[in-house]
């Protein structure tokens, strides 16, 4: 099962919208590449790119935040935080067990769900915030 992004999570916000894409992208690589047997080193790489990419789009939302005066900042970037702290582990645990099953597991617990759930409630504010400075 190909895990993808879907119109349920669209915000409205044509940059954010592409970089939700993009990271569903790269975590369905990841899943894929655990499931097809890679190796440590493969699975490895696809979990630094998505971890990167995280990076990446954090910032970017966080800078609209930072100009667009958004109130819920403090409390949205403390999610990104956390999230960010729990990728960490999951790449230690890649590092100290290698692709297993129970990686799948965890990356479904942890990623998957937190992703989703986090766009669908706390990405949509920000986007409601947004367009609303738009019209
Ligand atoms: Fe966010």
């Amino acid at each position: 099962m190909a895990l993808t992004w879907d119109t349920t999570l669209v915000m409205g916000i044509p940059e954010i919208d592409a970089q939700h894409q993009r990271l569903f992208e790269r975590l369905d690589a990841l899943l894929q590449a655990i499931r097809r047997g890679s190796s440590r080193d493969e699975v490895g790489r696809t979990l630094a790119f998505l971890c990167d990419y995280v990076k990446t789009h954090f910032a970017a939302e966080e800078e609209l935040m930072r100009e667009s005066s958004y109130p819920g900042y403090a409390e949205h970037k403390a999610q990104h935080e956390g999230f960010t702290r729990d990728l960490a582990v999951l790449e230690e645990d890649h590092l100290r067990n290698g692709p297993s099953p129970g990686l799948i597991l965890r990356v479904n617990s942890r990623v998957t769900v937190w992703l989703r759930d986090h766009i669908y409630r706390v990405d949509r504010q920000l986007a409601e915030h947004l367009r609303a400075r738009q019209r």
